[in-house]
């Protein structure tokens, strides 16, 4: 029966005690809280036996059996995990900052004593794709991970596709809707998806990789005028967490975190609002897709619990995981179709600017649409190119970014192709 020390009492805690103290949960035992100034904590809809502290080290002198960390930040939380381990409690933590960089060696002690440290929450909340591709695919070989894996951006791209709000207005609402903080950096700019990819990268293509090697571009220049052309290319905008085992190159693996076009038919554009959606490929198995709820405290709370469910069945032996060799390198350029748009001044000659400009990178014109009825002192246009380095096309949009005739800086996008991958 095991005995449970919940570690924070936020929005993920209090759905966690929640489900615990729903009166079925045999055999888990919700036996201690513990949050800093507990007083403010206290409900009276826990079950009076529970312990309430503001002293970690109660937690450590108890008889609970497992620990759930869920007050995140990277700090003190991984000394917390650890000092649990080091104590002989199994651990189940919420927090993908811990697990993305300090995961490995906190499995490791958790692996020299044969105790659990389970995460299932800290990837896609309620999707429980950490134990779909370490149990359920276990038998692939996986190669690549795709994701939407914050649901902040996503809710934030969907209403600027369906309201055509801009990003300022569709920020505001989802900060109205309790989906963002009132500081969104992690989320529009990909820290919070570069933790998970991260850690997907570990658990599920055997690549241990660091965190901060994981290229990063901001959601923050889309506008609504990106998902007009978008449609006309048969795709919308989502932040793309990807990553891809490379065979045979300098560096092991592929990785990023940025704004992409996905075909409309992709698994990864039907993630809806605040949902998220993982697409993993195997050799063996081909492609698969997880989607559901990658946020909020109840949704998070069932991936902790489940966690807990699993620790209960199996006992106090951990089972073995494969684990992650050396630390491998990442390859931040790949070849893509790109989606340029630029917002001109307009005058006779620009095209053939740009073009001169992607005739000396080698770079060939795909396309170039441009909708009817702006004002040509921001009349924006978009041209797509042909599958090229990102490397390349970085360079050539160095100079394109010289010329006077920008109103607002160019964007650029990758293109995911149709027909292949989770297309
Ligand atoms: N919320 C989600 O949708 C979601 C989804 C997936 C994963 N997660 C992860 O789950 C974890 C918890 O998130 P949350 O949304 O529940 O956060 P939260 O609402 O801020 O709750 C954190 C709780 O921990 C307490 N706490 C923080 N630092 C502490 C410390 N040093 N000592 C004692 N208590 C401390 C806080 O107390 P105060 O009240 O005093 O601040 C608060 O009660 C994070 O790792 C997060 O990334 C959250």
């Amino acid at each position: 029966m095991p005995r449970i020390a919940l570690v924070g009492f936020g929005t993920v805690g209090r759905s966690v005690a929640r489900i615990l103290s729903d009166g079925d949960r045999d055999p888990l035992v919700l036996s201690h809280v513990c949050n800093r100034q507990v007083e403010r904590k206290v409900v009276d809809w826990v079950p009076p036996a529970v312990a309430w502290t503001s002293d970690f080290e109660d937690v450590l002198r108890s008889d609970a059996d497992v620990v759930v960390e869920v007050i995140g930040g990277l700090e003190p939380a991984a000394s917390w995990i650890r000092r649990a381990l080091e104590a002989g409690k199994s651990v189940v933590t919420a927090n993908k900052q811990v697990m993305a960089r300090a995961g490995a060696e906190l499995m490791q002690v958790a692996a020299d004593r044969r105790l659990h440290l389970l995460f299932e929450a800290a990837v896609a909340g309620g999707v429980p794709i950490i134990r779909g591709v370490r149990e359920g695919l276990a038998g692939d070989r996986l190669q690549r991970v795709l994701g939407v894996l914050n649901g902040t951006c996503n809710y934030m791209l969907t209403r600027m596709e369906d309201g055509q709000v801009s990003f300022d207005d569709a920020l505001r609402e989802a900060q109205d809707r309790g989906y963002a903080e009132a500081d969104p950096t992690a989320d529009v700019d990909g820290g919070d998806a570069q933790a998970k990819l991260a850690i997907l990268s570990a658990v599920g293509l055997g690549r241990r990789i660091a965190v901060d090697a994981i290229p990063l571009r901001s959601i923050r220049p889309v506008e609504p005028v990106d998902f007009q052309y978008a449609r006309r290319l048969g795709c919308t905008i989502r932040q793309v967490s990807r990553a891809e085992v490379l065979d045979g190159a300098g560096t092991d693996v592929m990785a990023s975190v940025q704004p992409m076009l996905v075909p409309v038919a992709s698994p990864l554009a039907r993630a809806e609002g605040s949902q998220n959606v993982v697409v993993v490929g195997g050799p063996h198995g081909g492609e698969t897709a997880f989607r559901g709820f990658g946020a909020g405290g109840d949704p998070t709370a069932v991936a902790v619990v489940s966690d807990l469910e699993a620790i209960a069945r199996t006992g106090s032996t951990a089972p073995r995981y494969r684990r992650p060799a050396a630390e491998a390198g990442v390859e931040t350029d790949f070849e893509a179709s790109q989606y340029l748009r630029f917002v001109i001044v307009d005058r006779p000659g620009i095209i053939a600017s740009l073009a001169g400009v992607f005739l000396r990178h080698g770079l060939n014109i795909d396309s170039v649409l441009q909708e009817p009825d702006w004002p040509k002192s921001a009349l924006p246009f978009v041209v797509t190119l042909e599958p090229c380095s990102s490397r390349v096309l970085q360079a050539a949009l160095a100079e394109i970014e010289t010329f006077d005739f920008h109103a607002r800086p160019p964007i650029w996008m990758p293109i995911l192709p149709r027909g292949e991958r989770c297309s």
